[in-house]
């Protein structure tokens, strides 16, 4: 694989990336060009709609009915604890859901939303929309409250650093890096993920994806500690997340002494369940490990796990159900989010060994399927997301079959990758 692109770099450059050979037809990228214009006007717009209110976009506020949680959960109403579940206000549904506070573990993303943006097109407003929005999330990086710091501000002011950098930028990310670093317990060899609940030491699979932060101060500290508390984590979680078949469980929880308390889930199905996302938090975060260490222990997790969400799909578009194991019915929600986390682990991951094209052409088809009239949203609709139909947390009640910031966060990433991979750039499209 990795010497199939060496040659179609070398050969699309010297045909000024038009294509691989010129024997073949030129490939169509129209729905890659419609992809990036309407992400670009929906950013655009949303942007001018929120306008100076510190407001960052997270979903659209949906409503649930109880008889098709229960159906979707396989479980009766009795067994549900209503203290748990999310309650939107009825006049609220249908309407734009905003972060509750910076401090949502979902506010780095629309940020990240408007880099990638930017970084895509080059466009000089998105760039300025982008640092105004990531600045709001300044106190963000005294924060120790939770794992999510690592979401928070590596896609916001990781990002920014990445396209703007600036040494204030830095120590930013280097007070966050601590401060999550401080959250590692070397008894049990993990971060820990949250601070409320039941739980001793809860650690979810969703903590994979902090680890990039980690990486990213690592290379900017060059300070060891960074990068080998993120593999240690990686290291135990390998250890203690996985099933047989290389599905994993959402929550593991940890005694003191390191032994595992239990393990369970927050967000799926059941405890025995593969909740989507999560699959494809775990092939990602073992992509990035592998990219960063060179172990092969890594790699082979990242590509069983790949294995794994390839063959249990259902569904013809490839966009997987909510959880790998809810019921294959036409009302069952698809998770879109959990579709574009894997498109962009599977793109970095065909990059990464020689035998990748078949991840590059499963994200290849996620993509397509992403960017098709059934997810992407029409310019001017879907309160200024990219995509439709993801899925937070349906067991919680909370944002079923509905835009999320994420989902396009990912979606973006994996459009950046695709082209890089392609060798293609927007002006050429
Ligand atoms: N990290 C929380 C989620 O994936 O919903």
């Amino acid at each position: 694989m990795k010497k199939i692109l060496l040659f179609c770099y070398t050969v699309a450059a010297l045909q000024g990336f038009s294509s691989c050979s010129s024997n073949q037809p030129k490939e169509d990228y129209s729905w890659l060009k419609n992809a990036i214009d309407t992400s670009v006007q929906q950013l655009e717009e949303t942007v001018a709609d929120v306008g100076d209110s510190v407001l960052l976009p997270r979903a659209i506020w949906t409503g649930y009915d109880m008889d098709f949680l229960c159906n979707q959960l396989q479980r009766d109403p009795s067994t549900f604890k209503d203290s748990l579940r999310v309650k939107p206000i009825k006049a609220s549904i249908g309407s734009r859901r905003y972060c509750g506070s910076i401090y949502d573990w979902t506010s780095g993303f629309f940020p990240g939303n408007l880099w990638y943006a930017y970084q895509l097109t080059g466009k000089e407003n998105l760039k300025a929309s982008a640092a105004k929005f990531t600045n709001y999330l300044y106190p963000v990086r005294k924060y120790t409250g939770t794992h999510d710091i690592g979401f928070m501000m590596n896609c916001s002011y990781g990002n920014a650093n990445r396209l703007a950098p600036a040494d204030s930028i830095q120590s930013i990310l280097v007070q966050t890096a601590d401060n999550l670093c401080d959250r590692f317990n070397p008894n049990i060899g993990c971060i820990r993920s949250w601070d409320f609940g039941k739980w001793n030491f809860p650690v979810i699979i969703d903590n994979m994806m902090n680890l990039d932060l980690l990486f990213y101060v690592n290379h900017l500290t060059n300070n060891p500690k960074y990068k080998d508390i993120a593999l240690k984590h990686a290291e135990t979680t390998l250890k203690n997340h996985f099933r047989e078949d290389y599905s994993s469980y959402h929550v593991v929880s940890y005694k003191n002494d390191g032994n595992v308390e239990l393990k369970c889930t927050h967000q799926g199905k059941n405890d025995d369940s593969s909740w989507a996302r999560g699959q494809a938090w775990g092939v990602y975060g073992y992509t990035s490990c592998y990219r960063e260490s060179k172990d092969t222990l890594f790699l082979q997790q990242a590509k069983n796990i790949a294995n794994m969400i390839m063959k249990c799909v259902k569904t013809d578009d490839a966009i997987p159900l909510w959880d790998y194991d809810a019921p294959d019915m036409p009302e069952t929600p698809r998770d879109a989010s959990a579709a574009s986390i894997t498109a962009s682990a599977l793109i970095e991951l065909s990059t990464l060994i020689e035998d990748g094209q078949v991840y590059l052409d499963y994200a290849e088809k996620l993509l397509k399927s992403l960017s098709s009239d059934a997810y992407l949203a029409k310019v001017g609709t879907n309160q200024g997301f990219i995509l439709m139909h993801s899925v937070g947390s349906l067991p919680n009640g909370s944002e079923i079959d509905t835009p999320i910031n994420y989902a396009d966060y990912y979606y973006l990433e994996a459009l950046i990758r695709y082209m890089q991979v392609k060798g293609l750039d927007y002006k050429s499209l």
